[in-house]
């Protein structure tokens, strides 16, 4: 197991936030843990002191962290085009694993919170990779195969993950900027999720999925309410299809963690077609063929929609 450091500080929240879904999307990637930290903040007084312990949120981050893990997503709210000062003031502290080529060759991802839109998000992002390559750290951005990078309307960008919070920093994180959180902690991840061949990959198995969800649901109804219900007229069975109602948001949302448990949930509903189909007759033993296949073909899709999500190189 490698652990990959999520790094942030933030004063109101918002980094906060985005620090939880890139160390979501770290570990999905098999094999990777997430090792969240914060750093305090620093004062013009210089007699001020932090507690040991912060009151809330991730640890404090000791030199240690940065020379043991596998790779880095570091996190600041923008402070006029630029990261926090206590973000700065920790990384001024790691002269020594320059000189020593520490992070030389570690992956490193950079993410922000802006109050405005054109706040300067990318110059923060640009400016916080500047001393992660004096580091030699090999810098990961997110590159357009993730699709909300296109259809965003508030924060994302190339140069990382990044959130609009608004004047009164009270905007919650959109889907979207969750969903490019989330990608940033994959790619950290040292994953390939999201090359051209592997995103050809999961959007097949994506489109497979939600096709056959749907069919099941058609099927469910049509078959217990015309085709060839238990009774005529139609069968209470038809309210089989309600459970599978409820992984369809998450399944046409490409949340991994709904691809994981509707694999399973599908399972009942593949007992179901074997059954029927040995001990019915005529049309209904057909249908019940007919969901034994559309329920294969959502298992090993939502197999590989997981697996090309978060396969390791
Ligand atoms: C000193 C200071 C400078 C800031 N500079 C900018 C800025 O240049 N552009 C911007 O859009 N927001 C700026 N902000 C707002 C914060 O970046 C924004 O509220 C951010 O979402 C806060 O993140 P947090 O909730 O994690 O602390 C600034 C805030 C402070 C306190």
């Amino acid at each position: 197991m490698k652990d990959i450091l999520v790094l942030y500080y933030s004063r109101n929240g918002a980094v906060e936030q985005m620090a939880r879904y890139v160390a979501r999307g770290v570990e999905h990637v098999v094999g990777v843990a997430a090792r969240v930290r914060t750093v305090p903040r620093v004062s013009s007084v210089c007699e001020a002191t932090e507690p040991q312990v912060p009151a809330s949120g991730a640890p404090y981050v000791q030199l240690s962290d940065l020379e043991e893990c596998a790779g880095l997503a570091l996190g600041s709210p923008t402070r006029f085009g630029n990261m926090a000062a206590p973000l700065k003031y920790f990384l001024d502290s790691t002269s020594s694993f320059w000189l020593k080529g520490t992070l030389a060759g570690k992956p490193a991802a950079v993410f922000t919170s802006t109050a405005t839109m054109h706040g300067g998000q990318e110059a923060t992002l640009l400016s916080m990779m500047v001393p992660l390559l004096h580091h030699g750290m090999l810098i990961v951005g997110l590159p357009y195969t993730a699709p909300e990078l296109n259809s965003t309307s508030s924060g994302g960008t190339p140069y990382g993950a990044s959130h609009v919070g608004g004047t009164t920093n009270d905007r919650p994180i959109s889907t979207e900027e969750k969903s490019l959180c989330s990608a940033a902690g994959i790619m950290i991840g040292h994953d390939d999720a999201l090359t051209p061949r592997n995103h050809g990959r999961r959007v097949l198995a994506h489109y497979a999925s939600v096709a056959t969800l749907l069919a099941l649901i058609a099927l469910g109804l049509t078959w217990e309410l015309w085709w060839a219900p238990l009774r005529p007229g139609g069968s209470m069975l038809a309210f089989k299809v309600l459970p599978l109602t409820l992984p369809l948001p998450g399944i046409l949302r490409g949340r991994i963690y709904t691809y994981q448990w509707a694999s399973m949930l599908i399972l009942a509903y593949f007992t179901e077609g074997v059954v029927r189909a040995y001990s019915e007759r005529g049309l209904s033993a057909q249908l019940a063929l007919f969901e034994v296949l559309l329920t294969l073909i959502f298992f090993v899709s939502s197999i590989f929609y997981v697996r090309a999500s978060t396969r390791k190189n």
